[in-house]
């Protein structure tokens, strides 16, 4: 098996290097324009790709049509997700037709997939360079290679398995919620799963990187920190054995200020009982460094003939008494979970054992999914594939259970008060503002711009399936 890298420090200064050509090369002025589809790994990836092109003396613009460099990270996890990112990749060819100068790149998942690529190169003649998710480090390469030699890049192989430390990260000033990846890669090999094929192999950074990372964005007044992996439990650094993730939770726990550390995706088969107890021994408290009461932990399959078939490698009955563990040691712990249906075979009976186990947990959200075909992955040559009206209505009778679940979970907060941390003016309605509590809830309520940050106390008025209604009691200044 191929061994993880740490990139040296040469490596990254030539990056460094090609980064000042660029700026040198573009001059001033020049625009960037990202487009970002797909889970927080690939939004922590725009924010390295923005970091970078920032550094080369791009300025970023939610205007396509004004960018002189148009990035579309994408998703390759169902089907939907790429044909949207190939649609809109396509939408781009006017703003090429406008601005011959120009540059389009496509990066992420969907690009580390030979036929993609064989069909981006044949199709997309307007697009000048793809970076799979591996290569991201070498975006000011293939920048300056694609700007000098007037030529196409490709640059598509998952095989690689390094870690670049010390690129620039743009994240958004004053900001107090931020993604720090922790690992990269997955081993696990889900049949359903394209992941592992197109982020390559499991590798973990070093725990220094990551506390010192954790540590400037709490000194910097961010107050959520989600650690991000595909599976954070197999977090095992090269340079410490023995050190997995509750080692890394707990040093963290020790920084100094104030924030809620949560972090995604744990995969059952590897949540220890050492992870519940060190979640269990530090909630998130005032003027501390505490580990977030929001657990997601995805189930996928309510029937132990499918999870088999899906190689997830726990049962029903070993994925609830981990829950009931959870549950058990960590008071207030909100759960969530990721399920798919109508994954090869899966019949109306194991359907349903999908629907109890729902009802068993009681999630306060889950995740849920129609199967998607991935070419390449096991389940896609399975013979059994499920019927596309029997897929949708499946899906649909999960949502409507779990709303009501949902609901009844949120109204026992009415009339109760909560703590919340205050996140900014609200993304949907312009003139409320919004705070999420330690186990993720949203909170609405009217209130000032410039408490974003601080955490509050909210009088809970009303609870909806997915969001919360309240009012602010009192600020808390730390
Ligand atoms: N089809 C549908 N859902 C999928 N997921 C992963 N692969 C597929 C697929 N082929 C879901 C899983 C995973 C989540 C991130 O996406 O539930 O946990
Ligand atoms: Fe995909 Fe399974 Fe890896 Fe998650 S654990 S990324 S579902 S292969």
């Amino acid at each position: 098996m191929e061994k993880e890298v740490i990139l040296s420090e040469s490596e990254i200064k030539k990056q460094f290097d090609y980064m000042s050509q660029v700026k040198t090369l573009i001059g001033t002025g020049k625009k960037v324009y990202i487009r970002t589809f797909g889970c927080q790994q690939n939004e922590a990836d725009s924010e390295k790709l923005l970091g970078m092109a920032e550094t080369m003396g791009y300025t970023p613009t939610d205007k396509s049509g004004q960018a002189d460099l148009i990035l579309v990270n994408t998703c390759a996890v169902r089907e939907h997700a790429e044909l949207k990112a190939l649609s809109i990749s396509g939408e781009y060819k006017h703003c090429k037709a406008d601005n011959p100068q120009l540059i389009i790149g496509i990066c992420g998942c969907m690009v580390s997939q030979e036929h993609r690529v064989k069909d981006i190169k044949n199709r997309y003649p307007y697009v000048d360079f793809l970076l799979g998710t591996t290569l991201i480090h070498r975006f000011p390469e293939i920048l300056f290679k694609t700007l000098t030699e007037k030529k196409r890049n490709f640059w598509v192989s998952p095989e690689t398995s390094v870690i670049a430390e010390n690129l620039p990260v743009s994240r958004v000033p004053g900001a107090v919620e931020a993604w720090v990846s922790v690992m990269y890669g997955c081993n696990n090999f889900c049949t359903y799963c394209i992941v592992p094929y197109v982020r390559g192999r499991e590798r973990s950074r070093n725990p220094e990187d990551v506390i010192k990372e954790v540590d400037s964005l709490i000194k910097n007044g961010v107050k959520s920190i989600t650690l991000l992996g595909q599976n954070v439990n197999s977090y095992k650094p090269l340079s410490k054995p023995g050190y997995g993730f509750p080692e890394l939770l707990e040093d963290l726990c020790k920084l100094d200020g104030e924030c809620v550390i949560g972090f995604m995706t744990s995969h059952p088969k590897d949540a220890t009982a050492e992870l519940v107890e060190v979640i269990a021994k530090h909630p998130p408290a005032t003027g501390k460094v505490g580990i977030s009461r929001r657990f997601h932990l995805p189930l996928q399959s309510g029937s132990d003939r499918i999870l088999k078939a899906m190689n997830r490698h726990y049962t029903l009955e070993k994925y609830m008494s981990l829950v009931e563990n959870i549950k058990r040691r960590i008071p207030g712990v909100s759960l969530t979970t990721d399920i798919i249906v109508g994954f090869p075979t899966e019949t109306e009976e194991e359907f349903r054992q999908t629907l109890d186990a729902v009802r068993r947990v009681r999630y306060d959200n889950i995740y849920s999914f129609i199967y998607s075909k991935r070419k390449g992955t096991a389940a896609a040559a399975m013979e059994g594939q499920i019927d596309e009206r029997v897929k949708g209505e499946r899906l649909r009778r999960l949502i409507d259970l779990q709303s009501e679940i949902s609901k009844e979970n949120n109204v026992r907060l009415e009339n109760l008060t909560v703590r919340g941390l205050i996140e900014g003016v609200s993304k949907t309605s312009p003139e409320k503002m919004t705070a999420r509590t330690a186990d993720g809830k949203l909170i609405h309520f009217t209130g000032n711009p410039e408490d974003a940050g601080k955490c509050g106390l909210f009088l809970i008025e009303k609870a909806e399936s997915h969001e919360l209604f309240g009012s602010l009691v009192k600020t808390e200044d730390i």
